[in-house]
């Protein structure tokens, strides 16, 4: 067949986020793991859609791995950036990990898209998308296109919306 055109991307956010959740339910069903541990370094991972092949560099969140993430962000051709919508703790420490990475002279001025999951939309004390992209300030983004889905990563809701989104961009 065919060969579908192959986009890099790289997940990241907060460890706890759900970013390996995520990418794992993005994998045909017979490729999925059940038990999923935090990461450690990093993981590749690859799953298809039906125009293009993703490889996705599944980073480890934990504070002592984030200097891990800017490695990887030349070859990166579109990033996902995961949250806890139910972490308002931490919320202020998402937003300064992505004001790092937009601010990086590999990312500063290049039109990479950027898709954010608000993930864990089904706990109680989750905030909103609408919410989380105001306390992350998504609207000063002028530059790139970006785009927030809010997520559940357990049932698998809300990323398909994003990963037609990721999939309408042309790379
Ligand atoms: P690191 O690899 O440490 O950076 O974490 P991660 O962002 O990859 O998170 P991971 O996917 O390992 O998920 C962390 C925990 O959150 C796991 O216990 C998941 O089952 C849980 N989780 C992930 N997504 C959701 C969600 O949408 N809702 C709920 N309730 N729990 C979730
Ligand atoms: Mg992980």
């Amino acid at each position: 067949g065919l060969k579908k055109k192959e986009v890099h991307v790289l997940c990241i956010g907060l460890d706890n986020s759900g970013k390996t959740t995520i990418i794992n339910k993005l994998k045909p069903s017979n490729a999925q793991t059940q038990d999923i541990v935090p990461t450690i370094g990093f993981s590749i991972e690859k799953f298809k859609t039906s125009s293009l092949s993703f490889t996705v560099f599944d980073m480890s969140g934990q504070g002592r791995y984030r200097n891990l993430w800017e490695h990887y962000y030349k070859e990166g051709q579109a990033i996902i950036f995961v949250i806890d919508s139910s972490d308002k703790l931490r919320m202020v420490v998402a937003k300064e990990e992505l004001d790092t990475l937009l601010n990086h002279p590999d990312i500063k001025h290049r039109r990479l898209p950027i898709l954010f999951f608000a993930n864990k939309m089904d706990l109680r004390d989750a905030i909103s998308s609408v919410k989380v992209s105001q306390l992350l300030s998504l609207e000063n983004i002028k530059d790139k296109p970006w785009h927030i889905c809010a997520s559940d990563a357990l049932k698998g809701e809300g990323l398909q919306e994003g990963v037609d989104w990721l999939q309408g961009i042309s790379y």
